[in-house]
């Protein structure tokens, strides 16, 4: 069996450590196509390294763009891949442009498309993720859900007859893999001065609140707020970091702790001792659990509803610095239920075997 897989921005790196390894295990050829959307060595060739990814067989050198400029790029040197490798499979992961160039490509290919990540909804068609979502899975073969509330969404969309696998979440699998390694190598509470439990680990980089100038002063004037009793470590993705300095207020919010974008391991060490994750990411949220940190989800939505069922997670919305402060300050030392809605750490193993069983 061949599998073509398309990656393009961090979260995708990080699930693809875990699926590619076990496709390796069952002895699948996998062709791994980086599109370049995430380009600088921080953003991307870092958790290759760390990850121990196999280094891309092509990378497709997009860059970013305005979203038709940068998927039509995409797309056009995604179809060259496809047709020079004629894979079984065409893989892709979450909900980014990469995700829905890879697919749409593979579809007028009729080459079958299998989607990690599927039927998760926001119900919010402004979002591009949303779109992302939605086009890739109503065009794929496989559908791998990680939750019961994804099938859910999926069936009342008409996907009901795709066939559907309840995989898991393959983060949860990274999570769990690289848990030792980073207790022991990473420096990451020394470096930023901090102490266990008694700091907040944001991070900021949603069009929703970067392109938002409203949003985006209260998110950012809310952490600032937060700093001045409890220590705010953020590493500051480029978009945002251009966002703040297009608007003047790259030195706007001084108590807050800036870094660069910090790499799998030192993330995953501030996330277990972090006092509160603060976030607007959804990969972060889940991250936040994995390790029984509570979070706050700085969105009017989210896609992970167990982890607000559940206690783990609560939405607030960027209204005011005050009530982002607040919300985060009085989610310090809270837990939620237990809960395993997210598999065992076995999703990557899941995905691999069913690509392979579904092709036979
Ligand atoms: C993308 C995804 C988002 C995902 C996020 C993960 C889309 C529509 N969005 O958002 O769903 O949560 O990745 O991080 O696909 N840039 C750099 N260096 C880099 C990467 C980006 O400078 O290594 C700049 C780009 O040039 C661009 C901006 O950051 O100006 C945004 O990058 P882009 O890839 O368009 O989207 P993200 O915001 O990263």
């Amino acid at each position: 069996m061949k599998v073509l897989t398309v990656v393009g921005a961090r979260p995708q790196f990080v699930k693809a450590a875990a699926v590619s390894r076990a496709l390796v295990a069952q002895g699948t050829t996998e062709i791994l196509v980086h599109t370049g959307q995430h380009y600088d060595d921080n953003m991307s060739e870092a958790f290759f390294r760390e990850l121990n990814i196999p280094a891309p067989t092509l990378n497709l050198g997009i860059g970013g763009g305005n979203h038709g400029a940068q998927t039509g790029r995409m797309m056009q040197a995604l179809e060259d891949a496809v047709l020079q490798h004629n894979p079984d499979w065409v893989l892709v992961y979450g909900d980014t442009n990469s995700t829905m160039a890879g697919a749409l490509v593979a579809a007028k290919l009729h080459t079958p498309i299998a989607h990690v990540e599927a039927g998760l909804r926001s119900f919010d068609r402004k979002m591009p993720e949303e779109v992302n979502r939605v086009v890739t899975d109503h065009v794929s073969s496989l559908l791998f859900a990680p939750t019961q509330v994804a099938v859910n969404n999926l069936k009342n969309e008409g996907l009901g007859n795709v066939p559907t696998v309840i995989s898991g979440d393959v983060m949860y699998d990274v999570a769990l893999h690289y848990a030792a390694q980073a207790d022991e190598t990473s420096r990451a509470l020394q470096t930023y001065n901090l102490n266990t439990k008694n700091f907040v680990l944001a991070t900021v980089h949603r069009a929703e609140n970067t392109d938002n100038l409203e949003n985006l002063n209260a998110v950012f004037g809310g952490l600032n707020q937060v700093a001045q009793s409890l220590p705010v470590v953020l590493p500051l993705h480029p978009r945002t970091a251009s966002a703040l300095k297009t608007n003047g207020l790259d030195k706007a919010f001084p108590n807050i702790t800036f870094t660069e974008p910090l790499g799998y391991l030192d993330m995953l060490s501030l996330l277990k001792h972090a006092a509160v994750v603060a976030t607007d990411s959804g990969g972060v949220q889940k991250e936040a659990f994995f390790q029984s940190t509570p979070c706050v989800t700085l969105r009017t939505t989210t896609e992970w509803t167990e982890l607000l069922d559940s206690g783990w997670n609560r939405l607030q919305p960027p209204t005011s610095p005050q009530e982002v402060a607040l919300a985060i300050l009085s989610t310090k030392g809270t837990t939620g239920q237990p809960m395993q809605a997210y598999g065992t750490g076995n999703a990557a193993t899941i995905i691999a075997q069913a690509l392979n069983e579904a092709k036979a």
